[in-house]
């Protein structure tokens, strides 16, 4: 692991998360079951970050902490300047609103257009007057614009996936949390989310988060972190990354783009 690989853009940048000792348990008394072990962990801004690991590591369940979504008991967890150790379940909300979700699940509404679920997360913002041109040019940039006016039911998987994902990146949060989000998606789908995560951290800085299996997409990360039982097992450059793993293992004729 180099020094260079965990750093952040500007030595002086102070990070958007910043994870220490955290471990995780699910269940109660003897059903009790330490799914995450002694977590340490910077992100910065600017930085995309995939997360792999075997199926069953604790990834979503990493992803989930960070994001406000559940609470954790032991360590520390600092999200966006704030400790989320110790918050109730109100204001861990309020730290969601920062916070753009990727997850599997796309949860649209069936009844609005592709355009108008994007709408929906604008409108939080309080822009009323220009939420149809922003829903409509971020849906572009994934390749959307001809289905903007189509309800979920008249889409395909990758395109109601594509929609979750305007609808989360709209108001280009400060942290991105995706799990797997292109696993649905066709080659050229895939990198234009990509690009659009590329440019929202180079443009304005965001901090992205990402797991996935998707060796297509490697290339686009600053960081690659490697979850193995729990345990944060490696954190390098995409080339250490590379360069440590078997080819049988990466499948590197996926990872040439
Ligand atoms: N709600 C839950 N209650 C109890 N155990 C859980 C719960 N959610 C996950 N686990 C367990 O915690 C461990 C980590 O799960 P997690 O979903 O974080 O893994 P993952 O790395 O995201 O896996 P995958 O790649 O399959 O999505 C697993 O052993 C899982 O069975
Ligand atoms: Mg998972």
């Amino acid at each position: 692991m180099s020094s260079t690989s965990t750093a952040p853009p500007s030595s002086m940048a102070p990070s958007s998360v910043q994870v220490r000792n955290l471990s995780y348990f699910f269940g109660k008394g003897d059903l009790r079951k330490q799914v995450l072990f002694d977590i340490s962990l910077d992100l910065f801004p600017g930085q995309i970050v995939i997360m792999t690991g075997p199926s069953g590591s604790g990834k979503t369940t990493l992803l989930t902490l960070i994001g406000a979504l559940r609470s954790a008991h032991e360590g520390s967890l600092q999200v966006l300047n704030k400790e989320l150790v110790g918050l109730g379940n109100r204001q861990l909300v309020e730290i969601r609103r920062n916070i753009g979700f990727i997850f599997q699940a796309h949860n649209l509404f069936e009844s609005l257009t592709a355009a108008q679920n994007v709408e929906m997360a604008v409108e939080l913002t309080g822009n009323f007057r220009g939420k149809r041109a922003q829903a409509v040019d971020i849906l572009s940039q994934i390749g959307l614009a001809e289905r903007a006016d189509y309800k979920p039911g008249a889409l395909s998987g990758g395109q109601k996936q594509r929609v979750a994902i305007a609808r989360a990146l709209v108001n280009q949060p400060q942290l991105i949390l995706a799990d797997e989000p292109t696993a649905a998606l066709d080659k050229q789908s895939g990198r234009d989310v990509v690009t659009l995560m590329q440019h929202l951290a180079e443009e304005k800085g965001c901090t992205i988060l990402m797991v996935t299996h998707d060796n297509r997409i490697l290339d686009v990360a600053d960081r690659i972190i490697n979850l193995v039982d729990g345990r944060l097992e490696s954190d390098a450059s995409p080339q250490q990354f590379v360069d440590s793993h078997t080819t049988k293992a990466l499948d590197q004729k996926m990872f040439i783009m």
